[in-house]
């Protein structure tokens, strides 16, 4: 394989304490919003560049946290308009989003331009990716270093939000071979980004 000029991204991550149902408090998104605001970093980095969007990469938010079922929220940059890149704005579509019923695990319903959820968790996610023909990665400091990431032109990355993976995200996701970004742990968003380097330098 080679790295293709039409190199198709993907990210997803998990969201520990996010709630999939209810409402969610636009000023406390650290709080009671389960943080929601890492995941709000996550799509930033994931999504925007200096002046628009990264056509080629979606990203799908794990909301694992409160009284209801996961809920799976995918943002698509290919199709994605009417979202600004601050934390308020995007949490804003998250709330929107959550306002209606979580769909069937594996439908995606769309709920605005380039967002749309699902239900289901990470293990829906990984099969999903793997039958669409993605290499799929678990980011972890202590994996392989990120020169052992093959070539491919359908690349996906899962990465947890504050918290460790635990063990259900284990036993879904942790056969995924594993990618070093360095030894020490940073913060999500800035994996992203550092992603998002690797693969643009190829
Ligand atoms: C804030 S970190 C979580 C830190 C948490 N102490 C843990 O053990 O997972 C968020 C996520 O970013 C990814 N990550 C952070 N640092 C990394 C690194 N150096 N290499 C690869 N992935 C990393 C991992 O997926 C991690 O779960």
């Amino acid at each position: 394989l080679e790295w293709g000029d039409d190199l198709q991204r993907r990210f997803a991550i998990i969201g520990h304490r996010a709630p999939s149902v209810g409402n969610l408090n636009l000023n406390d998104l650290p709080g009671s919003g389960g943080r929601v605001d890492v995941l709000t970093r996550a799509i930033n980095s994931a999504l925007f560049v200096s002046h628009g969007i990264r056509e080629d990469t979606q990203i799908v938010l794990h909301m694992m946290g409160g009284n209801g079922p996961p809920r799976r929220i995918l943002f698509d940059g290919s199709r994605l308009g009417g979202v600004r890149p601050d934390e308020r704005s995007i949490a804003g579509q998250i709330k929107s989003v959550m306002k209606n019923e979580i769909p069937p695990i594996g439908n995606y319903v769309q709920c605005s331009r380039g967002i749309s959820h699902s239900g289901g968790g990470p293990e829906q996610t990984m099969a999903e990716w793997l039958r669409d023909g993605f290499k799929c990665y678990l980011l972890d400091a202590s994996g392989f270093p990120s020169s052992n990431i093959e070539s491919g032109d359908k690349m996906g990355f899962f990465l947890s939000d504050d918290l460790p993976m635990n063990d259900n995200d284990k036993s879904q996701i942790g056969g995924l071979d594993r990618v070093s970004l360095g030894e020490m742990w940073l913060q999500g968003h800035s994996c992203i980004a550092i992603v998002h380097h690797i693969l643009d330098s190829h």
